[in-house]
Order: C-alpha cells, then sequence, then structure tokens
C-alpha cells in the first residue's frame, strides 16, 4: 500500500454479521459528520455528544456547529481508567433517560480509547442499543479502540471485565485532530501499530523500523494517516474474521494479557497508561516466545532495537513496586480470555506470525516466574 494523498477522504469498510458500517479517515474528515448522521441515522433527534476534556475546542465548535439542526447535549469528561467504572456508567444512563433520548437518537463519543469505550458501552446497553458513531481523537484510538465493537468498564477485579460487542454506525478518524496530542499518546498509539506489524504484516514492521523516529515526532501527517489507514485494515481483517472474539481476533491480544495485568496491579493509575502496559507487555511476550523456543533470538533483537533506539516503555521496574510485579500474573488469569486456572497467551514465532490462539496456555506460577527471572 503506497501513501494515500494527504487531502483525500478514505473510507474503509467494516461488514460484520450484523451490520455493515464507514470508517472515515483523512485530514478533515469531520466535515462530513452532518450529512453522514442524516444518511445513517434519520429519524436523530437528539444528540448526546460526549467530549473528551483535552480535545480542543476549535474541534468541539466545530462539532457543535455542524450538529446544531439537532437538539445536542454535552457532556465533557476529564478520561482516566477510573471514567470506565459501572457507576459512570449509570449516571450517564439515568441523564439519558431524564432527557428522553430513545433508540432513534443519537450517542457520539469524541476522544480517546477511554471516552470510546465507556461511551459505546452506554450506547449498547441504553434501552437496549441507541445510535453510536466513534470519533477517535488520539492515535491509539484511530488505529485501534475506536474499530471492532468492543466496548466496556473496568471492574475493581480487572480491566475491561464489563462489556459488550457493539458497532458503531460510523467512525471517523480525522488525522487532523492529532496535532495536538502529547509525545507520550503517540508513543501508546504506536504499540498498537507495532503490534500489528508483529502479528501480521511483516512489510509494515520493515516500513515502522525505518520511519520510528518520524512517526513517534506526530508531525507528518501523512505518515500519521497511512498509519491510521493500514493500521485500521489490519483491525478489521481480524474483526470480520471473528466478530465476537472466539479464535482468531485473540491475536489482537498479543501483549496484551501482560498489559491488563500490569494496569490492573498498578491499580489503573496514571502512572502508566494502557498503551504503555502494552508496549511493555509485548516486549514480554517475545522474550517469553524466545525462552520457550518458540521464536528465534535474532527476532527477538530485532524488536528490541526498536524499542533501545525510540527509548519505548520496556521495563517493569520503573513503573511498578517489587510487590506489584508480583501480583501480575494473578491478576493475569483473571483476563476474561481464560476459560480456567491458566493463563492463555498469544506469542510470537517470527516477525508477522503468532502461535495459534488457545495453544499456549501457561500457569500462574510459570508465568510469575518468568516475571521474578526478567526484572
Ligand atoms: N475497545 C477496544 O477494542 C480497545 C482497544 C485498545 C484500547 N482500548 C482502551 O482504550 C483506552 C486507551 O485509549 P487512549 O490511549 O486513547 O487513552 P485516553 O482515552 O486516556 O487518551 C489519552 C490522553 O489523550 C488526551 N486526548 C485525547 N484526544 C486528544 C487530542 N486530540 N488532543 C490532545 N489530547 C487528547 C486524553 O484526554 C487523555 O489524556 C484504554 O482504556 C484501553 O483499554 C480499547
Amino acid at each position: 500500500m503506497k501513501y494515500s494523498k494527504f487531502m483525500k477522504i478514505d473510507k474503509i469498510i467494516v461488514k460484520t454479521k450484523e451490520t455493515t458500517y464507514p470508517i472515515l479517515v483523512g485530514n478533515g474528515s469531520i466535515s462530513l459528520l452532518k450529512k453522514q448522521v442524516n444518511k445513517l441515522c434519520p429519524n436523530t433527534k437528539k444528540i448526546a455528544v460526549i467530549f473528551d476534556k483535552n480535545v480542543p475546542n476549535i474541534f468541539k465548535t466545530k462539532i457543535k456547529k455542524l450538529l446544531k439542526k439537532y437538539k445536542i447535549f454535552i457532556k465533557d469528561y476529564s478520561p482516566s481508567e477510573r471514567l470506565k467504572n459501572f457507576s459512570n456508567v449509570n449516571i450517564l444512563i439515568e441523564y439519558l433517560i431524564k432527557n428522553k433520548f430513545n433508540r432513534n437518537d443519537l450517542v457520539i463519543a469524541v476522544g480517546g480509547g477511554i471516552i470510546g469505550d465507556f461511551s459505546g458501552f452506554v450506547a449498547s446497553i441504553f434501552k437496549r442499543g441507541i445510535n453510536f458513531i466513534n470519533v477517535p481523537t488520539t492515535l491509539l484510538a484511530q488505529v485501534d479502540s475506536a474499530i471492532g465493537g468492543k466496548t466496556g468498564v473496568n471492574s475493581k477485579n480487572g480491566k475491561n471485565l464489563i462489556g459488550s460487542f457493539y458497532q458503531p454506525k460510523l467512525v471517523i478518524s480525522d488525522i487532523s485532530f492529532l496535532n495536538s496530542l502529547p509525545k507520550r499518546e503517540f508513543i501508546c498509539g504506536f504499540g498498537e501499530i507495532l503490534k500489528y506489524s508483529l502479528i501480521k504484516d511483516q512489510k509494515f514492521f520493515n516500513f515502522i523500523k525505518k520511519n520510528s523516529k518520524q512517526i513517534l515526532k506526530g508531525n507528518n501527517l501523512s505518515i500519521l494517516k497511512y498509519l491510521v489507514l493500514r493500521s485500521s485494515r489490519n483491525k478489521v481483517h481480524f474483526v470480520i474474521a471473528d466478530e465476537k472474539e472466539s479464535n482468531k481476533r485473540m491475536i489482537l491480544n498479543f501483549g496484551h494479557t501482560f498489559a491488563h495485568g500490569i494496569e490492573s496491579s498498578n491499580n489503573f493509575s496514571k502512572k502508566i497508561n494502557h498503551g504503555e502496559a502494552v508496549l511493555i507487555g509485548m516486549l514480554l511476550a517475545t522474550k517469553l516466545s524466545f525462552y520457550n523456543n518458540i521464536c528465534s533470538l535474532k527476532t527477538l533483537e530485532e524488536i528490541e532495537k526498536i524499542y533501545v533506539s525510540n527509548k519505548l516503555p520496556s521495563k517493569l521496574n520503573k513503573y511498578l513496586k517489587k510487590k506489584q510485579i508480583n501480583n501480575i500474573s494473578k491478576l493475569m488469569v483473571n483476563d476474561k480470555k481464560n476459560d480456567d486456572e491458566k493463563i492463555s497467551l498469544i506469542l510470537l514465532k517470527r516477525i508477522g506470525k503468532t502461535t495459534t490462539p488457545g495453544k499456549i496456555k501457561m500457569s500462574v506460577d510459570k508465568v510469575g516466574n518468568f516475571l521474578k527471572k526478567i526484572n
């Protein structure tokens, strides 16, 4: 795939068993919102717009202007993993009920993965499902969380344990929203982009390897558009094959079982966020693959080189105390992809190829000892 023309708005179609929806990727693709709402949700009268507090006002004003013919209700949340909580879901649902929203009306999320997961979950259970549109505004949300219909909130016992599969009517990934993103958030998005290349796309890995510094600077909109398009297509490939994550889609969890253990052990504090935990988790999964003769030393070293040269998060002890590190494997067993007392893991065979879902299962002790050994 070549760089798409920068100004062109590209459309990716997601076709699941129950529904079909477009992802509109481009610089300024938000301008299509009004026309799309008209077309996809023709009976909508009221719209709840759930904003991420850190999305710049210029975009918020633009979105409100585009929707001015509707009765709009604005919510502005400060995102944190603690927002992804069942009591906050309840509060927002009661707000929609009080304002007499019905199923023909619409919820639009404008923010990162936290706002998207939270609002999507509310939309999925409000009156058994109200129209939902996702406007992801972080790199991570554009390349990953806004696509595929997984919504949810956290439990005190683990990450994303309460949720649903609920496809949006539309996703608008406007690259210009990324202009205001802090450097830390580019690193987080980079983690998920690297994931696609490691699990499926060796050519993409070569591109990332060559351009990692430029990608992490986050100022080249053509490169960003290319990354969003290619990652979105990779994700759609897995979602179409296995919407409800019974098999193939589990490959997308490469590094995430570790990441969810890390985030839970850290009690979801901002000290380490999701994308950073994923980066550490993928390196741990690769090391575990090497120690179990599943991938070669060359593969591990090639991946490690990207971490070292870009100073990417890699060491658990930089973020967690020894006690918290020792707790990770116990929390991993609570991950929703596990069906018994063992930890089910996706490991790496080589760049572009993982182990088969369900094939690798390890005891809590084995994973715990591995974590002790390498830290
Ligand atoms: N549903 C899925 O399939 C899926 C997949 C991957 C991750 N996730 C979830 O996504 C969440 C992480 O998402 P995230 O990395 O986007 O984090 P996030 O939602 O916390 O956003 C990161 C930060 O960027 C700020 N921000 C958002 N847009 C901005 C903009 N345009 N300019 C400036 N600042 C902006 C936010 O306020 C926040 O401080 C986690 O909860 C994770 O579990 C879900």
